[in-house]
Order: structure tokens, then C-alpha cells, then sequence
């Protein structure tokens, strides 16, 4: 599922608003714009065009100012078109997503929160639920519950998180399902896709309670072969029907389980 990263800057700005901590950041329209960037911002940092990008494309990690040149040079002529921002690089011990679902009278819900790993920029893996304490969740969950309340937003989301020294940042919010939901379709009781649409129908929402423990992982590139993750008990195999693509998702697989450590072991065999 593509999500492309809507109007950057604004995003940001509306997350501070609300008081919720994002990374530093900077919006860069020029080259010289690029230098007072780089200058508060710090280095190590990323620019990214501000829209549209999904998949980490339309990115350039700067790391030492001399890379500054390079970069713009990668991402420069976007400037004037969609405008450039530059953030601080979080070193993050790791990233989460709140999966919420608001309907069409303001009800609101969320999955469990998802803890995702990406590769070069790609999302890899999501785990579900994550394993953090419930102070953490609770504000994971309050931050998303603040967006969709000041949006008045309808339909299903996804909050995506840094967390670092125990403190969440946000990182973006994608208006609609998403890669880290993928795991609810055999994870929860209710889909994210299912619940999108009850949303906006305008139906009562679905419980969105997880059954067991699940481990969604996307296939990137080329589909490997079904045979391991098929011959697991919760093993669910996802072939998008795409062309192999470098870097392209092409499928994913969910494998489910009632217990962690069931889950780790399904993991070991499978994926
Ligand atoms: N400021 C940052 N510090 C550290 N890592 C980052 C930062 N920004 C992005 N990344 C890494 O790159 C990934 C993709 O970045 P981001 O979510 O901004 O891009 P995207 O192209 O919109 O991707 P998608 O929409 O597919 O999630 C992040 O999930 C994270 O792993
Ligand atoms: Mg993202």
C-alpha cells in the first residue's frame, strides 16, 4: 500500500500545535535556504521533498555538511515545484504506529500499537502488539486521538513514531489503511479495511481486539517462496499479482499466533 507523505510541512506544524513532539525541522525552498537549514537543524539530517514520497523515496540523508551539495543536487529541482524540508535525523531505538479508526459520530479506536522496521526507508516487518508499557501506548494513542479529533477525520489511519530515549516523536501521519495494519486482516478482530469502510459508511465500528500475536512481512523486490510461511498453522500468504520491481512491495505474509513465543518459533521456521 503506497502512502504518500501529504503536504510535509503542514503535517508538522499541525503536530506541534498539538503539542506533539516531532523532530527538529526546517523548511528549505532554496539553496541558500538549504544552508540556515543545515546551520539550525544540525547534522545529521534528511532532506525530503515534501511531497508526494512514500517508501523513503524522495529523500536524501545528509550526514556531514559537505553532503549538503549532493543533495541538493538529488533533490534541488523539486524545490521550487513541491518544497523541500529538512529534519534532524532521530536515532531512534525504535519506530511504532498507532493504527486508529474515527467514525462518521466521532467514534474512536485503535489497534494495538505496531512496532515496524524498515530497510532503507522500506517498511520490512510489523509486529503486533508491540511490546511497551502502557504509559507508552497511552500516549501513542492520545496523539492520534488528538489529530483525528482536530481534523474531524473519518476513516482509518496511521500515526507513524520514533521512539527514543523512552519519549515518542511523531515521524507522519498516512490518511488511510496502511502497510503496518496489514497483520489486522488474520490478526484482529476486526480488519483495518473493514473497519475503513464501516467508517465511512457510517456503520458501527468493529472491535479492533487482537487474536493472539502477529508478525506481518513485506516481500520487496521478488515473491520468495510460499512453501515455509503455508505450512505454518497461522501462516497467510499475500501475492499482490506485481511485476517484480527492486524495492518494489509485492506481497506480504501474517503469521499469527496465540502466544509470543509460538510466535517467535513460526517466525524461526517461516519467515
Ligand atoms: N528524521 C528521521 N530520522 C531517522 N529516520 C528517519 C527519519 N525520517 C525517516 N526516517 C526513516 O525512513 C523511513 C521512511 O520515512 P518516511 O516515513 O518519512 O517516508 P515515506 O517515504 O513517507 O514512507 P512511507 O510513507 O512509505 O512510510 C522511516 O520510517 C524511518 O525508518
Ligand atoms: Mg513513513
Amino acid at each position: 500500500m503506497r502512502s504518500r507523505r501529504t503536504a510535509c510541512l503542514a503535517e508538522k506544524t499541525l503536530f506541534r500545535e498539538l503539542g506533539i513532539p516531532v523532530p527538529e525541522f526546517a523548511a528549505v525552498a532554496t539553496r541558500a535556504e538549504l544552508d540556515q537549514a543545515l546551520a539550525m537543524v544540525g547534522v545529521p539530517c534528511i532532506l525530503k521533498t515534501r511531497r508526494p514520497g512514500y517508501d523513503g523515496k524522495g529523500q536524501y540523508r545528509i550526514r556531514t555538511l559537505a553532503d549538503a551539495d549532493a543533495a541538493w543536487a538529488a533533490l534541488g529541482a523539486q524545490a521550487a515545484a513541491v518544497g523541500l524540508i529538512v529534519e534532524a535525523f532521530v536515532p531512534f531505538e525504535r519506530e511504532l504506529s498507532v493504527v486508529a479508526v474515527r467514525g462518521r459520530d466521532g467514534e474512536f479506536r485503535t489497534w494495538p500499537l505496531t512496532e515496524n522496521w524498515h530497510v532503507d526507508g522500506v517498511l520490512s516487518a510489523s509486529l503486533a502488539p508491540a511490546q511497551v508499557d502502557a504509559a507508552l501506548a497511552d500516549t501513542a494513542t492520545g496523539y492520534a486521538r488528538r489529530l483525528a479529533e482536530r481534523m474531524d477525520y473519518v476513516g482509518v489511519f496511521a500515526l507513524e513514531l520514533f521512539c527514543r530515549d523512552g519519549q515518542l516523536l511523531a515521524n507522519e501521519l498516512a490518511p488511510r489503511v496502511h502497510n503496518s495494519g496489514h497483520w489486522t486482516i488474520e490478526g484482529a478482530e476486526t480488519s483495518q479495511f473493514q473497519n475503513h469502510l464501516r467508517a465511512v459508511l457510517g456503520l458501527p465500528l468493529g472491535v479492533p481486539a487482537m487474536r493472539g500475536h502477529a508478525c506481518m512481512l513485506n516481500w520487496i523486490g521478488a515473491m520468495p517462496d510460499a512453501g515455509p510461511v503455508l505450512a505454518e498453522a497461522g501462516g497467510h500468504w499475500h501475492d499482490y499479482g506485481k511485476e517484480p520491481r527492486g524495492g518494489r512491495k509485492v506481497g506480504h505474509a501474517t503469521l499469527r499466533t496465540d502466544a509470543p513465543l509460538e510466535l517467535a518459533a513460526a517466525l524461526e521456521r517461516g519467515g
